[in-house]
């Protein structure tokens, strides 16, 4: 399946097929990836994304068939044993896994995250030992940066790292909250400050295996929605991370965290407009089989209005998570292209879902169909990555220095 992706990708090379140019085609190489991920989730991910969620159980079997599609790391390159692909490429991937099965979005989304980062920033011996044994869905990984007492304020974290100076090694101490992956990872990164006086200039990244001395899983949350994937507390006690575990720089954590969180955003986009359009193509199909007052559902005006209403949001959220994607992929700065791809599409995706409950009614209200699994998995993607509110911060704030005289 990985080879699929390679020769799709080949195919796009060699046919001189560039990435978008135009945002309303896409080109060879990214339709065959499309054609490929909706199949895939059609057949393996939406069958089983009810049960998975009522049982809160990980869907291990689908995340090694996501390693094998090359989903797990996307834009890392094949000598790493990613796909080699560009970030148009991973937004199509995610919105179509989500279309199928969220939650195993959040597992592909976060694993890109950690991949992406490391490979960014890591060293060759780094790459070798924290971002190889992570491509290819034998190992998966966190991304620990929030706390209990600090989430949206990323720069105030009080996990602290004191360098001991016999060894030579950082002691890490605090706790990690809203882990997605802790309890199946093998390993990530954790945010921590080598002097919190400094505040976000104080933030260390550190690469530490999860089996290492002092680092264990605590709380696992009970959620709303993305049940599938665990989300649960890091807690660290006297945990030993050798200097050579630092990724970049003492002191770049906050950067790497920001810059990294820019890319995350157009995985959670992408991931929101999944979820939207799941929900739009079941309040369609619903209307059309479905009669009242002696007629279908989809010929009544103020349905029709809904539908037109739901497309409207999932066309403007695919296009805003694209153009995020383009300009990642040449080279162009993304932080409020990304920060509005991400709070358009997840804002979409909550009206979508509540949409689809409203045109199913009382069947949109109960487990037998997905709409109410739609509408929970939905709500956090306005919160995870940063809430809805720090993205319009972002935006605002770039807007301002844009105009300002
Ligand atoms: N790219 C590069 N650098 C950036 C940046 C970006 N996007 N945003 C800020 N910076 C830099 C600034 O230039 C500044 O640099 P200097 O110190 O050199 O001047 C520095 O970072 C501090 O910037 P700010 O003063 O703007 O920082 P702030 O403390 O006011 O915070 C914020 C800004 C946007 C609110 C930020 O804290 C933020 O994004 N918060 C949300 C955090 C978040 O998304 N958390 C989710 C975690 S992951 C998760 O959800 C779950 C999971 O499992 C993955």
């Amino acid at each position: 399946m990985l080879q699929l992706l390679r020769t799709t990708w080949a195919l796009g090379q060699r046919t001189g097929v560039r990435s978008i140019a135009c945002l309303s085609s896409l080109s060879e190489t990214h339709q065959i990836l499309q054609k490929t991920c909706r199949e895939f989730a059609n057949a393996e991910l939406a069958p089983s994304a009810r049960h998975h969620d009522r049982e809160e159980l990980f869907p291990a079997e689908q995340i090694k068939k996501l390693g094998e599609l090359g989903l797990l790391a996307v834009t890392v390159k094949e000598e790493y044993g990613g796909s080699g692909l560009d970030y148009q490429a991973y937004a199509i991937g995610m919105e179509e896994i989500a279309r199928g099965d969220a939650a195993v979005s959040v597992v592909m989304g976060v694993n890109n995250l950690y991949v992406g980062t490391v490979q960014q920033h890591g060293t060759e011996e780094q790459k070798q030992n924290f971002l190889e044994p992570f491509t290819q869905g034998k190992h998966i990984a966190f991304y620990a940066l929030s706390e209990p007492g600090n989430g949206s304020d990323a720069g105030a974290a009080s996990t602290t790292a004191k360098l001991n100076d016999e060894t030579q090694t950082y002691l890490l101490n605090g706790t990690k909250a809203w882990i997605s992956n802790s309890k199946e990872a093998s390993g990530g990164l954790v945010f921590a400050t080598i002097d919190k006086t400094l505040r976000h200039k104080g933030i260390t990244a550190f690469l530490t295996h999860k089996d290492v001395y002092g680092l264990s899983v605590s709380k696992k949350e009970n959620k709303m929605g993305m049940r599938a994937s665990s989300t649960c507390q890091l807690v660290l006690e006297d945990v030993q991370v050798p200097q050579n575990q630092i990724l970049s720089m003492p002191g770049n954590g906050f950067r790497i965290a920001m810059e990294s969180l820019d890319c995350g955003r157009i995985g959670i986009a992408a991931q929101a407009t999944g979820i939207a359009q799941a929900a739009l193509e079941l309040a369609v199909d619903y209307s059309q089989k479905r009669l009242a007052f002696g007629k279908q559902l989809s010929k009544m005006q103020m349905i029709q209005q809904k539908l037109a209403d739901m497309a409207l949001r999932v066309e403007t959220s695919r296009l805003l998570t694209w153009r995020a994607a383009w300009l990642k992929d040449n080279g162009l700065p993304i932080t409020k292209e990304a920060s509005m791809a991400k709070l358009h599409a997840s804002e979409a995706a909550t009206y979508c879902a509540h949409q689809c409950i409203q045109v199913l009614g009382g069947m949109g209200y109960v487990t037998d169909m997905p709409a109410e699994l739609y509408y929970r998995n939905a709500r956090v993607t306005e919160i995870y990555e940063g809430t809805s509110e720090i993205q319009r911060l972002v935006i605002a704030g770039s807007i301002i220095k844009e105009y300002a005289v």
